[in-house]
């Protein structure tokens, strides 16, 4: 007899648009998708991703960074929220604050984080511009756990795409996107389903 396990309880972080945060509640909703979000949080009073969790019946929060003393206080709260909540696995999507020890220790080897390069090339901010200012021929996604620094946890999985003669910032990222978009809710299944293991840098998927 097959054990069916509930599904992976999900906290995501989001700052702004949520189009990552969209890509995982609309792969919730299909069939047999091992994991459901279960809250979404947001540094960002207005963030359209609270906008889209609400729409979709998730628990919304608005957490003001001001109300702490320091980036520690603010993420001992965002851990006793996702904490409180169960949850077993946090996605940072479009997520704009950079993570202190107090939440990378909290949730070691159980945050992931969607970036719009090929890492370890082009962390940090304005990825797509770096990378066409590098001019690469191959730009991409990556998904990676979150680890201390900025852009640098170890890699579950990463997308190319094409850079072409005529891309602008908006076309590359645009172009980046729609495989942001596959890839996150793909790795957050993998995941959920017990299938990736890690061995320092080394990531492995079954
Ligand atoms: C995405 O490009 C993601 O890779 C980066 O920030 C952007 C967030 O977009 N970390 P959205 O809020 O998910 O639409």
């Amino acid at each position: 007899m097959s054990v069916r396990r509930e599904p992976l309880r999900v906290g995501v972080l989001a700052s702004g648009r949520g189009s990552n945060l969209q890509a995982i509640l609309d792969a919730s909703r299909s069939s047999g998708y091992p994991a459901r979000v279960v809250v979404v949080i947001s540094d960002r009073e207005t963030a359209a991703a609270l906008a889209r969790a609400r729409a979709a019946g998730v628990e919304a929060l608005f957490l003001d960074p001001k109300q702490d003393g320091d980036r520690e206080a603010f993420d001992r709260r965002i851990v006793q929220t996702l904490q409180a909540r169960g949850v077993e696995l946090v996605c940072n999507a479009g997520y704009m604050r950079i993570l202190s020890p107090v939440f990378v220790r909290a949730f070691a080897g159980r945050a992931i984080n969607v970036h719009p390069s090929l890492l370890p090339a082009f962390p940090g901010l304005h990825a797509q511009r770096q990378a066409l200012a590098a001019g690469v021929k191959i730009a991409g996604v990556t998904v990676h756990f979150v680890d201390e620094g900025i852009d640098t946890g170890a890699i579950v999985a990463q997308a190319g795409v094409p850079v072409l003669d005529d891309d602008t910032e908006e076309s590359l990222a645009a172009r980046i996107l729609v495989e942001e978009h596959r890839l996150y809710p793909e790795v957050v299944r993998w995941i959920a389903e017990g299938r990736v293991s890690v061995d320092g840098r080394r990531v492995r998927v079954r």
